[in-house]
This record gives structure tokens, sequence and C-alpha cells, in this order.
């Protein structure tokens, strides 16, 4: 057999081979030691010098272009398995994405941006003050004498004294109400002034209406002619556009407090039925705020002349506003940290509180 039609009958083989093993059976068929090229090989010996010369350069050739085409089919054969692989072994690289964890605005916060909403909108601007607070502040200047019994009603948590301060200012305590931050804002403020103040206070006592933190927020407007009237027509509107209840009842019960005088307590509508709450006009009554005309002695702590200024004030639990708007039952709810509560009655980060003007 000459050279020429083994080169055709074993490339004919080798592109005939389909899988790694029959190419593989194919090379030691013409390579292998009983292999048709080595079989040639051997018979040169017999050639005379001349034949043997070029015969052995020709199967020299022919071995290494039949290695060659060996290899170049075992890269096709290698990639076909790839490609065949690749087309039926296919992997989901995609993952059902998790439920993502999302946080929740606390009703106080809530109620809190609603208020500043709304109290903003009627000019007042926003206060602070400090949540430990002296005797001074949370009492005498509000109007309430050392040994006044309106003293014993706040349950109030008594810090220990403040040795680098001397009287009232020594006397520590953890602020009951929101109003210790008037006399502070009164300090260096000019009048006309229309300020709410919303904050953490304290009282040690504790059920399901009562938490011994909780908080409040103070409204407080000082001008020359400020009367009865401005105080209820302000809280009115702002008791509405809390509640959204355009037709809302209110009425205005006398009351105490040492700083004002008249003092009230504003009450809005209500039904109750089938032990249901639902707030609108019906055929009972909720309180919801304190209030009143600022008693003239705080006026003058204020550093005004009572002849010449007067004002209102009101104080209000931003809890109970929450609990009476959004439905919550219980108090201490709202400080357990229990997720699944605030799961249900969290808010939407991104929700902002309505505006109506
Ligand atoms: N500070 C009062 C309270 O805590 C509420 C209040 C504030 C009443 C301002 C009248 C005026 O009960």
């Amino acid at each position: 057999m000459n050279t020429a039609d083994l080169k055709q009958e074993i490339t004919s083989l080798i592109e005939g081979a389909n899988d790694m093993a029959s190419l593989e059976e194919v090379r030691v068929t013409a390579l292998g030691k009983k292999g048709k090229i080595t079989g040639m090989m051997k018979n040169l010996g017999q050639m005379d010098p001349e034949q043997r010369k070029t015969a052995g350069q020709e199967l020299n050739i022919l071995k290494t272009e039949i290695a060659s085409l060996i290899e170049s089919q075992a890269k096709m054969l290698k990639k076909q398995a790839l490609d065949e692989r690749l087309a039926t072994e296919k992997l989901d690289m995609t993952l059902t994405p998790r439920p993502e964890m999302q946080g929740k605005v606390h009703p106080i916060s809530q109620t809190m941006e609603e208020l500043v909403t709304i109290f903003g909108e009627m000019g007042f601007s926003l206060q602070e003050g400090p949540d430990i607070e002296d005797d001074y502040h949370n009492f005498s200047a509000l109007n309430f004498p050392v040994g006044h019994p309106a003293r014993e009603m706040h349950d109030t948590f008594y810090l220990p004294d403040d040795p680098s301060e001397t009287g009232e200012a020594a006397k520590k305590v953890l602020r009951t109400h929101t109003s210790s931050v008037q006399i502070r804002s009164m300090a260096n403020a000019k009048p006309p002034v229309k300020m709410i103040c919303m904050g953490r206070t304290y009282r040690s006592d504790y059920d399901i209406t009562h938490t011994p933190m909780f908080h409040q927020c103070e409204g407080l407007m000082i001008d020359k002619e400020t009367h009865m009237g401005h105080l209820k027509g302000c809280l009115m509107d702002f008791v509405r556009r809390f509640f959204e209840i355009d037709d809302l009842p209110t009425q205005f019960r006398p009351s105490f407090f040492p700083f004002t005088e008249p003092s009230a307590e504003m009450d809005i509508g209500c039904s109750r039925k089938d032990g249901g709450l639902k707030i609108g006009a019906g055929d009972s009554w909720l309180e919801v705020l304190g209030c009143g005309m600022v008693h003239p002695n705080v006026i003058k702590n204020f550093g005004l002349d009572p002849d010449e200024y007067q004002g209102f004030a009101f104080g209000m639990g931003i809890e109970r506003l929450a609990m009476l708007k959004y439905g919550i039952p219980d108090l201490r709810t709202f400080f357990e940290g229990d997720t699944r509560w605030l799961d249900h009655y969290g808010f939407d980060a991104m929700a902002r509180p309505n505006r109506a003007y």
C-alpha cells in the first residue's frame, strides 16, 4: 500500500471517529506498536537504501500529519462534548428574592410628624428642652409652689441633687410634662411667640393607659391680644385636621392646672356602639388635651408684664392621640419593641403626613 492511500484511509477513519474512545482506536490502528504506519516503518529495513530514504521520509511526514489530524479531531470532539453539556446541563442562576426586611415608622414618630406638620402650617415653631429638668422649670416657674398638692399628682421621678448647682436648680427631676420647656423657650424670645415642643415625659405609673415614659406635645402662644377665642379656634382646627374629620364636634370643660387660668380640658365627639369607639359626631365625648390661658404668675416668670402680655398654652399626650387615631388599644405595647406590633401599626417610611393647605 502506498502512503497516499494509507493517508486517505486513516484520514477517513479519523473523521469518522465521533467520540474519544473510537478516536483512540484509530490512533492505535495507525500509530500504535502494531499499527499500520508502524508496520510499514518496520518494512523499511527490507528496502534498498535509495528506496528506504524516500519511503522513510514519506512515512515520517505521514506520521506527523496523522498525529496532528488526530489532535485536531480530539480538540473538535472535546469542544463538541462541552457544547453538548452546556446545552443540556442548565444551571438556573436566578434566586428567588428573599422577602426584604422592611423597617416601619413607629406610630409615635408618625404622630409627631403629623403634629409638626399641622402646627407648623399654623405658624408654630418647634422648640426643645432637656428630659432631666430642675425643680424650677418643671414646677416652681409654672406656679407650682413647694408643697402645692398639684406636685403630688405628677408621680415625679426625683433624681439625686446636682452638687454643682444650688437651690431649685440643684433639685433634679425627670420632667413630668413638656410645660417645663415654656420658661426655657421664653427666656430669649420676643413676643409674639408661637411655639410647640415635643418629647419624652416621665411619671411613676404603669397600667393599660399609663407608662413611666410617654410623650407630650406642648403648645404656647404669647402676644398682646391673645384670648380664649384664639385658643379654642386653634385647637378646634387642630383636632379636625389631625383626626381628618371636618365637622368633628368639640367641647371645653373647666379644669385646673396651676400654670393656666382659666384652665380647660378639651373633648372631641365620639360614639360607642357594640364595644367599638368611633370618633366623630355622636352621643359621647373623649378627652384629648389640657389647655388654658397662661397664668399671670407664669407670664411674670417669662420676664413679661402680665398687664401687657397674655397667651394660651395646651398640652397633650402623643400616645393618646395615636391610640385614638389609629385604634391602638394598649399603651404599653408602644414600648415593648415587638417587631410584629410595629409591622402592624407602623407606617411606611415614604408615607408623608397629609397636607390640607
Ligand atoms: N402640662 C399639662 C399636663 O401634663 C398639660 C397642659 C399643658 C395643660 C399646657 C394646660 C396647658 O397635664
